[in-house]
Parts: C-alpha cells; structure tokens; sequence
C-alpha cells in the first residue's frame, strides 16, 4: 500500500456508513407508476411500489378531476366506489385500480409518500373505440378525366381521436397539416384529398383512408376505400398491324380496347362502304374462308359515349396461288424464219409469281416473255409457262409451238465433192418444211452450161429418192459409175405454199489413174518417212479410204469418220425389210447417208448431214433432248416404218426457177431444159 490511497479509503468507508443509515430512516420509489391506457369499461391497474417504507409511512393517491385525494394507505375516499388500493402493502405495494373505467378516469395520477419527493405524474388514458370506419364522400358519380376531384374522410367518435392517412393503393398521400379538420363538438375528425385533375390511370384506383387511433395494442386502425371510376375516351390498337393469311384460311383480327365505361367496338374495311365480311366477336372481327377480295385495312372503331371514338386499323394481306392468264393458245403458229417473235405469260398471285418457260421435257427455264431470235423448225415443240410463287406449289400452262413456213433445206450450200471416175456419187438434201415440201427437184447443170433436171426414177444412171424424216423429207441424188462428163453443179430445191429453198454441190471428177499415182506416191513417202507408228496408221485410213474409191469430201480426209450406228434399233429392223433396202441402206452408210454425228459437237462440214443451225437461237436442250432428236435424224425410216419412196417422172424437164424465197442468191434466174 501506497500512503497517497489511505485517505481515499477512508471517505469511501464513510458514506457506507452514511447511506445505510438513511436506507433504515427513508424510503425509496422500486416502481414508479407508469402512463397507461384502457379500453372503456375495463379494468386499469396503476402500478406504485417502495422499498425501506417504514411502517409509519403512508401512501397516497391523487387524480382527476384536478389531482383530488383519492387514497390515503388503503383506505379509498368515498367518491371513488369504482377505485381500489391493490396489492401487498407489507411489501410496500400500493396500486391503483378502476374498475369499469370511464372517460372521466381520464387525467393525471401521482402516487407519493412522505417525505419522499413524489414521482412525475402519469396519465391513464381511457381508450374508445371508433364507432366504425371512416367515411368517404365524393367521386360519387364517375369523374371525367381531367377534372379535379376532392375526396373527403371523416371518422366520428373515438377516444383519443383518430389521426387520418390517404392513400393511394398502397402510397400514403403526404397532406399538409393545414388539411386535417378537427371539430371538438362533433367528436368529428376528416381529412380532404383534393386532386387538380384525374388522368384515365386513376380510374379503378383504390384510393382509401385510415383512421389510426396510435394503440395498436389496444384498437385497429379502421379503413375505408373506394375504387374511383373515371371515365375517358376509348383507345384502341391492334395485336398486329400487318396480318398474313393464305387463302382459304380463317384470320382473327383483334382490337384492344381500353376505356370506361366499355366501348362496343365495330369493323369496317377501308374503302368499302357495305357491311365487313366475318363474325365479329367481342373485340375480335373472325373471317372464315378468307378470300382474294378481303385483303385490304381494316379499321377498328371503339365507342363509349366519350368523345373521341378510339380508332385502330390493321392491313390484311391474302395470300394466294399463282394463276396464269390466257394470254397464249393451246397452240401456237409461228412463221419460220421470222425473228424476235414473242410469247407473253402473264400470272397473278400474292406474292407475285416468278415467271418463266420451259421446253417440256427439259429442265432448264426460259425467260419470259419467250423470244425466239430467227425462228427454226427446231424450236417447234411443246412448251410451259411456269409461275412459281413463293408458298405455294408452281402452277404451268403449256402451249405447243408449231413452226409453219418455206422449206429449209439443211447444210452449206457450194461444197465441192471430189468424185473418182467409175464410182457412185450420193448427193443428200435434208428438208424441214411445213406444210411438207410439194416438191423437191435435183437439177443437174454441166460444165457447158447446159441443165437437166431429174424428178426420179432410174434413169441414165441417176436416181432420186425421197424418204420422210421427222419434220420433213430427205431426198437422196445417186450417180451411178460417175462418168467424165457428170461434173458439174447439182441442185436440189424444196417448194412449198410458202416458198423454197435449194442447197448446191459441186462435183468434180477426178482421174483414177491420176489418184492411184498420187496414192502410190504418197505411200512411197510414207514408207520413206516412216518413223512413228501412229503416223502411219494415220496414212493407212487414208489409204483405205481410196481404195475403197469411195467420194472423197473437200475436207481433210486425215480426220477419223465418226463409228458407224449399231447394228440395232432400226437399222435391225431395216435388215428385215426386203433385201434391196438392207443394200440400198448399206450404200448410204458407206457414202453420205449421215453419221450418227458427235452428241454435241456435230461437225457442221459434213456433206448433207443434218444439224440444227443457229443453235443459239434456240431454247436449250436437255441432253436427253439431243440425243432423242440425232437418233431420229438417223433413222433411216420414218417413224411409221414407210419404205424408200422413189418418185415416177421422167429425166428432164423444162422447168422455170423462182429464187424470189430461197437465202442464197441465184446463180441463174431462167433455165430452158430442151430433150
Ligand atoms: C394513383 O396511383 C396510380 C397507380 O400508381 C397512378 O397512375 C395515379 O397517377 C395515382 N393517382 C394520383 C392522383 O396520384
Ligand atoms: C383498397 O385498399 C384497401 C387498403 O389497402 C384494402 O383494404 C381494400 O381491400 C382495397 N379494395 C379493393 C377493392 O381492392
Ligand atoms: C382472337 O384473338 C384474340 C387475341 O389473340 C383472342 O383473345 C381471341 O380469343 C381470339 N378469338 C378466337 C375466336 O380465336
């Protein structure tokens, strides 16, 4: 121990000497009463209690009206028959209690006891229910939007009096306290809510007023609402302002509508004065079966009495197939010849159809309109206008093309032919014509000049025939034994209604003394240059080709001859027929009958072999196509199996040549045959 903390003991020593002294001698509050608050009627208990009260010291009560002397210890003044001192007194308990209370209990209590200073005055509070709920008044009939609106709460009754609150749904208005009105004599409390203007969002609003007496413990606040209806124009939309729908089909078009009070809403198609087409339901206008002639707007119209009427309108869009007008026949006569000609297709449909062409039986589409640049016999065929759109499947209308005019006769004109002395010449004029050629004529003009003409028939060696191919007429000129004096220019010429057209060939004779010598030679410097294999089969085809003193074309003979047809199909049938055909077939293989030429690459040099000239101008073939058309321009027979016609007349005639229609210029205008 220190000597500074001895003092300090000492002092603490004395004034716990000091207070258990006054402990003995005076008493102290343990419980001091508290404000409370009871319901009317019922019982309240204000709770007082010391301690170290000495047996001589008296508790007292004091209260309303104006702090009378209510108890003196446990004895209660006579004025208070309701009033009762409670609890154990030797435990220095002294509480209050009023049974059945008042309002005028109501006021300030003190409990105190000599000569200890008394303790705050508390309040009892005797409590009284609100009679019921609040009311409110206004917005008793509907308000139109934008005008203002004040809406009045009033609670009677109630103690203490209740504090009132608005809200809206569930957001307290914040009122000045200027707006609270409070009337002592009515026992009457109410509240204003004034709004400058109600907007069409207020309508269906729950607006309500709560009149809170601050003792939740003892009363509820009570409530009152209202659901304030507000009237305002209709207004209108629609789900979708663009409807699509195939025809055929039902549409639902829907018209959402919000006003009060409800609007009855109607249909109308723009631009059409009679009544919509469809059901209207509710809202919503139903059309079954949907037509062409319902694409349109549609315009929705809601009305409720308050103006304006709320509008809407949506577009309508039917879909449909395509559909191809008439504008072409089931047949089409073209004029051969003619250029630009042009075949319009025109479909309708939603969406608008893709237009084109195609040949049948090919897959490849055409422009339209159809233009056939330099018409040909070979664009006449059977054709179909496609209109696709788009969702549904294409629709065709076809036409067939058919191709009428002079004769064509097929193949370069002025080709010379190289002719060995004693052999036989064939000269091929193929004729596409419709009408079929009246006549085809060979005509013969000699080196001096002088001309013949040959109708047919076997005469002096010469002999014409004519067969039927697809689409027209082939006739074949055969030289038997060529003799010397047999050169010279051959003509052959096709005339129908329409006009003609005439082919010229140029025969030439040659030695066959003079091309053994040159064959011979050529062989010696073969075996003297021999040094590739492949070169001398080269030499050897040539070689074979002049032994077999077959007509040597103006062309380089150095090029192999395409493979002869198969022995099938109708050359088969061919060998069938009697035996002067079979022959008369073999010869025109091993001459100038037509090779089944290359599918796609015919070589256009070719004496009298038929091929489609301005290729460009046509539609394009399938290869299917081509290859149908080349084994038809082999056959020898026509299709129904006709033999070899050989025309009856005799050798020479006079005969007078027009070249008013034929392409190429005339070499002669006026040609007198004589006997
Ligand atoms: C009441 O509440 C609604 C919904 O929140 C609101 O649209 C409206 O404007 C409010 N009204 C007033 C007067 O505040
Ligand atoms: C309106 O609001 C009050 C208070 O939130 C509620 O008690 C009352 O049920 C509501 N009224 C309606 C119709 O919703
Ligand atoms: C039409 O459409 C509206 C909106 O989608 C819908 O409420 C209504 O039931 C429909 N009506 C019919 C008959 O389908």
């Amino acid at each position: 121990m220190t000597p500074v903390t001895r003092p300090h003991m000492a002092t603490a020593a004395l004034l716990l000497v000091l207070s258990a002294v006054l402990k003995v001698h005076s008493a102290v509050y343990r419980v001091e009463p508290e404000p409370t608050a009871v319901l009317r009627g019922q019982t309240a208990t204000i709770r007082c209690s010391f301690n170290s009260l000495s047996p001589s010291s008296i508790v007292e009560w004091f209260g309303p009206p104006n702090s009378q002397h209510i108890s003196q210890g446990t004895t209660v003044a006579a004025e208070y028959p309701r009033h009762r001192v409670v609890g154990d007194t030797s435990r220095g308990n002294y509480e209050l209690q009023i049974r059945r209370t008042r309002p005028e209990d109501e006021g300030m209590y003190r409990c105190r006891t000599f000569p200890l200073p008394p303790a705050p005055d508390v309040k009892l509070t005797v409590v009284e229910p609100l009679s019921g709920p609040p009311d409110i008044v206004g917005n008793e009939r509907p308000q139109s939007a934008g005008q203002g609106l004040t809406l009045t709460c009033r609670a009677v009754g109630g103690r203490p009096p209740p504090r009132l609150t608005w809200y809206n749904g569930t957001v307290p208005f914040r009122l000045p306290e200027s707006a609270h009105n409070t009337s002592p004599q009515n026992n009457e409390v109410s509240l204003s809510l004034a709004i400058p203007f109600v907007s069409r969002w207020d309508n269906a609003a729950n607006f309500s007023c709560r009149a809170d007496q601050g003792l939740p413990t003892l009363v509820e606040p009570r409530t009152a609402s209202k659901i304030l209806s507000v009237q305002f124009p209709p207004e209108a939309r629609v789900l979708v302002t663009s409807m699509r729908v195939k025809a055929g089909h039902s549409v639902n078009l829907t018209c959402v509508v919000s006003s009060n009070p409800p609007a009855v809403v109607t249909w109308q198609k723009l631009g059409e004065a009679s009544v919509v087409r469809g059901e209207v339901r509710g809202q919503s206008l139903l059309i079954s079966n949907v037509q062409k002639s319902d694409a349109g707007v549609y315009r929705c119209k809601a009305e409720n009495g308050v103006l304006p009427d709320g509008l809407a309108r949506t577009t309508l869009d039917v879909q449909y197939a395509p559909d191809i007008k008439a504008t072409f026949a089931e047949k089409v006569v073209v004029l051969y010849g003619q250029d630009g000609y042009s075949l319009d297709c025109t479909a309708e449909g939603n969406p608008q159809p893709i237009v084109r062409w195609r040949r049948k039986g090919t897959n490849f589409y055409l422009n339209n309109p159809l233009v056939l640049s330099q018409v040909t016999y070979d664009v006449e065929g059977d054709y179909a206008c496609v209109a696709s759109g788009r969702g549904f499947p294409d629709v065709q209308k076809e036409t067939f093309i058919d191709i009428i005019g002079r004769p064509d006769v097929l193949g370069r004109s002025g080709q010379t032919l190289f002719v060995t002395e004693g052999t036989d010449a064939t000269l091929v004029c193929e004729v596409r014509s419709d009408p079929r050629p009246e006549v085809i004529t060979w005509l013969w003009r000699d080196s001096n000049g002088k001309e013949t003409i040959f109708l047919g028939a076997e005469e002096d060696s010469v002999s014409v025939r004519e067969v039927p191919m697809t689409g027209g007429r082939r006739s074949t000129l055969v030289i038997r034994e060529v003799g010397a004096g047999q050169a010279g220019s051959y003509v052959c010429k096709a005339t129908n209604m329409f006009g003609s057209d005439q082919r010229e060939f140029l025969i030439e004779i040659q030695d066959s003394q003079v091309l053994l010598i040159t064959v011979v030679t050529a062989t010696v410097l073969i075996l003297i240059v021999v040094t590739v294999v492949t070169v001398l089969l080269v030499r050897r085809n040539r070689c074979h080709i002049s032994d077999q003193e077959s007509v040597a074309s103006s062309e380089p003979v150095s090029k192999p001859m395409p493979p002869l047809p198969p022995k099938h199909g109708p050359m088969a049938q061919a060998q069938e027929k009697p035996r002067e055909m079979s022959l008369e077939l073999d010869e025109l293989d091993g001459t100038l009958k037509p090779r089944p030429p290359p599918r796609l690459d015919k070589d256009p040099y070719s004496i009298g072999l038929s091929y489609p000239r301005l290729i460009h101008a046509l539609p394009a073939y399938s290869v299917k196509d081509q290859q149908m058309k080349t084994s038809d321009n082999n056959s020898p027979l026509d299709d129904s199996g006709n033999p070899v016609q050989t025309r009856e007349g005799s050798g020479i005639e006079s005969w007078k040549l027009t070249e008013a229609n034929s392409r190429r210029p005339p070499n002669y205008h006026e040609i007198h045959v004589l006997e």
